[in-house]
């Protein structure tokens, strides 16, 4: 197992995980210094290309995004998507995880799903590959409008098998997304590598959340989400201060020509 990898796991009931998506070289240099783990997420559909679902999301645009993440990225875990449609059966998502490593350099792949992926994740893990599990809602199979989990007797018990079968397979963390406090809190109790909840509780190991959500650069307006920041409005009063500046002549001065 590899060290970024150990240390990951080492942070469980010890520090809380720290993890933000990045789809690009620049965001990952500012997060790098501050995160323990940078997500390219299959997410950048949405946010990016304004994608109404991830399974358009396709492994060549992951693996463009995630080499340009590799460039800002030193010390934190970089995780890449399978995006929709790479890992349906053990050779595929071989094949697919050992060309996103090879060509992008990140330290770990990151696939939907609990115990139907289970022999996949053992297939990887065999061949050292380190994956990060997902499960809770999994966007790439979603369904319709996005619904917490686990608020059922039946849900409570395929959320926790999911889970063990997660970690059985030799995933080394596990990413709940919005499931209900009381089930995110036993899980996280009950197996011994981390979870990193999104809309999943203060009581898993970590936290991840999409960066351009936090910074305000969407409209994502999601109970889980908490905007840190409008970068929005810092963006547009530059851009006029620059348009009053050129129509008036004062941009370039002196100073800026040669
Ligand atoms: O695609 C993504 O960014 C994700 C995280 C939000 C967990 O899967």
């Amino acid at each position: 197992m590899n060290n970024k990898i150990k240390k990951i796991i080492n942070k469980k009931n010890r520090s809380k995980i720290v993890c933000l998506t990045a789809y690009s070289k620049n965001i990952a240099e500012i997060i790098d210094n501050h995160v323990d783990i940078i997500l390219v997420g299959d997410s950048l559909g949405s946010v990016l290309y304004n994608y109404n679902t991830t399974r358009k999301v396709n492994l060549k645009m992951m693996l463009e995004h995630t080499k340009s993440v590799r460039m800002g990225v030193k010390k934190s875990l970089l995780v890449i998507d399978l995006p929709y449609n790479t890992y349906r059966n053990k050779s595929e998502a071989l094949k697919n995880s050992k060309k996103a490593i090879k060509e992008t350099k990140c330290d770990a792949v990151k696939i939907e799903g609990g115990i139907k992926v289970k022999d996949i994740v053992r297939h990887l893990v065999k061949n050292k590959i380190p994956v990060l599990g997902h499960i809770g809602i999994t966007p790439q199979t979603v369904k319709g409008k996005f619904k917490s989990k686990g608020k059922t007797e039946t849900e409570k018990r395929k959320l926790i098998n999911d889970a063990k079968e997660l970690e059985k397979s030799g995933a080394f963390g596990i990413v709940l997304e919005c499931i209900y406090s009381d089930i995110s809190k036993k899980i996280t109790n009950l197996i011994k590598i981390p979870t990193i909840g999104i809309g999943a509780s203060v009581h898993c190991d970590g936290q991840v959340l999409v960066t351009d959500d936090i910074l305000g650069l969407t409209n994502a307006k999601i109970k889980f989400v908490k905007k840190y920041t409008n970068v929005k409005k810092i963006v547009n009063s530059a851009v006029l201060k620059f348009k009053k500046e050129v129509k008036s002549k004062k941009y370039p001065s002196k100073k800026y020509s040669y």
